[in-house]
């Protein structure tokens, strides 16, 4: 048999069931034993006839969907048509769960479909074709990893799902290049390796989801990653045109907190921003996006361009802001000398904290000399971390100043976060401006009276939650006021 539907079910004991919720035809079941377990429709033999019929048909007859504009549509009208011209008898009684399949394994993701429409999902992986694919849930991050009931069964049915899935991004995995990443038209990131070539027993896979509206400043303050003050502050700083790092661990929220942070700022700047995976979304009219190349896999490096190099060519876009979504090496040279020309800037840096970052700056390869490690204003640590009740969660960790001193620099913490009463030091004005020197200088360049202006943006932050601001638009019209009131300030 060709075509044939796998379908998703299991038992749950009703004790069990820590959250039951409907994702359309699908039921999802999170259970207290850390399971994710999918029941879909019930499959019987007449709908198993129907549905092979149905793909063999749709395999020959379908247009390629890149070229439809509507495919739900499309593929809907198709059955229909099919299940006419074949004959087939009851297909409008059966017509939903037909569907149902039809869509998941044609325009969906076949059994991983469900993960991908949940958007509550965070990353889907698996290790291994014969265990079952794991899932990390934003609500339920206290059991790290939930097990599925989904599985591949075979090397073969790996093997096959992780080429099909390259292909629907643009890109091919074989023996030959047998590891390879992507993005998915919906900005989720992929990594696969195939065969047995680079990964035993068989192919790996890893999905990094994104939820499908972007988190913004009010979510990251609602979630407690950071307090209103300290947004306040990085807002003050960032105008100013200062040069910040984000440090953190793979996963910690770096990329997500540069991307709310920059809503923050002045609507009339000029914004450059350079990637290697485009995941940045910057609501600025003047942003230049730049994407470095990679070739279609990354064995073969021959043609590629690089940030270093991206970043060489933006000296001459002259920027008011330079956004870099990582540096890892001897680019982050070429980033400091440019935040010499005078630009804001801001890029993470893979580290476990800003002591680690800092000495990884100024040792080889990087070597970054005090006299360039004084461009850099504050370093921000993201982490996650373990509350006392289990949930995992995204903190700031502290927020520390490079302060010039003598022939060297030093690290003075400003912020700093209590896990024990999951709080920050600092919530008011007054402690924040005895402690910081970054502000003072930030306020003069600006020419604002400090704190002032900091209870200027204080409140516009508190309305951001207040109103629930939950887009980028949302968030940078109510921020636009504050330049509204100070046409001068920034610019
Ligand atoms: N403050 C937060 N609270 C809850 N979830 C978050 C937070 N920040 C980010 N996330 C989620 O965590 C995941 C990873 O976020 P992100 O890509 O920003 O991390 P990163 O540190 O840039 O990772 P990498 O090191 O791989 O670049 C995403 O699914 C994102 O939606
Ligand atoms: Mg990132």
């Amino acid at each position: 048999m060709r075509f044939k539907i796998i379908s998703l079910h299991a038992n749950v004991n009703k004790e069990e069931i820590l959250e039951e919720y409907r994702l359309d035809e699908v039921r999802v079941s999170i259970t207290k034993n850390g399971e994710y377990i999918i029941n879909e429709p019930l499959v019987n033999d007449e709908l198993q006839s129907m549905y092979e019929k149905l793909m063999e048909a749709l395999f020959l007859s379908l247009k390629p969907l890149a070229e439809v504009k509507d495919p739900l549509k499309y593929m809907e009208e198709h059955i229909y048509k099919e299940a006419e011209e074949l004959d087939l008898k009851n297909v409008q009684q059966v017509f939903p769960q037909l569907r149902y399949y039809l869509v998941r394994d044609v325009l969906g993701y076949g059994i991983l479909d469900t993960f991908m429409k949940d958007d509550r999902i965070e990353e889907i992986t698996c290790e291994r074709y014969d265990r079952n694919i794991g899932v990390v849930h934003r609500d339920y991050t206290q059991f790290n990893i939930l097990d599925s009931n989904v599985t591949f069964s075979t090397m073969d049915a790996m093997n096959s799902y992780v080429q099909r899935l390259m292909q629907r991004s643009g890109k091919s995995i074989t023996a030959a290049t047998p590891i390879a990443d992507a993005v998915t038209k919906e900005g989720d990131r992929i990594m696969v390796t195939y065969g047995k070539e680079v990964s035993l027993p068989g192919p790996t896979l890893d999905i990094r989801k994104f939820p499908r509206q972007p988190f913004v400043i009010t979510h990251l303050l609602k979630f407690n990653t950071l307090n209103p003050l300290m947004a306040a502050y990085i807002w003050l700083l960032l105008d100013a045109k200062g040069f910040g790092l984000i440090v953190g661990e793979t996963g910690s929220g770096k990329t997500t907190m540069i991307n709310s942070l920059m809503s923050l700022t002045n609507p009339k700047w000029k914004i450059i921003t350079i990637e290697e995976t485009p995941e940045l979304k910057i609501p600025h009219y003047r942003w230049a996006r730049l994407v470095t190349r990679s070739s279609a896999n990354i064995v073969d490096t021959k043609f590629d361009i690089g940030i270093m190099e991206l970043v060489k060519g933006t000296l001459r876009m002259r920027p008011d802001f330079l956004i870099v979504g990582e540096v890892r090496g001897t680019e982050s040279y070429t980033l400091f000398q440019s935040a010499a020309t005078g630009h804001g800037g801001l890029t993470s840096f893979h580290a476990t904290d800003p002591l680690a970052a800092l000495n990884r700056l100024s040792a080889e390869p990087i070597n970054i000399k005090p006299s360039q490690q004084m461009l850099l204003w504050f370093i921000i640590h993201l982490k996650k971390v373990r509350l006392k009740g289990g949930r995992v969660v995204r903190r700031v960790m502290s927020i520390v100043e490079i302060i010039p001193k003598d022939d060297k620099v030093v690290m003075q913490e400003i912020f700093k976060y209590d896990v024990e009463n999951d709080r920050f030091n600092i919530d008011n004005i007054k402690e924040l401006i005895t402690k910081s020197n970054r502000i003072k200088q930030a306020a003069e360049l600006l020419g604002v009276k400090l704190e002032e202006d900091l209870e200027k943006r204080l409140s516009l932050i508190n309305i951001c939650i207040e109103k629930n601001a939950d887009s980028i638009d949302d968030v940078f019209n109510l921020v636009q006021r504050y330049y509204d009131y100070a046409p001068s300030n920034g610019m």
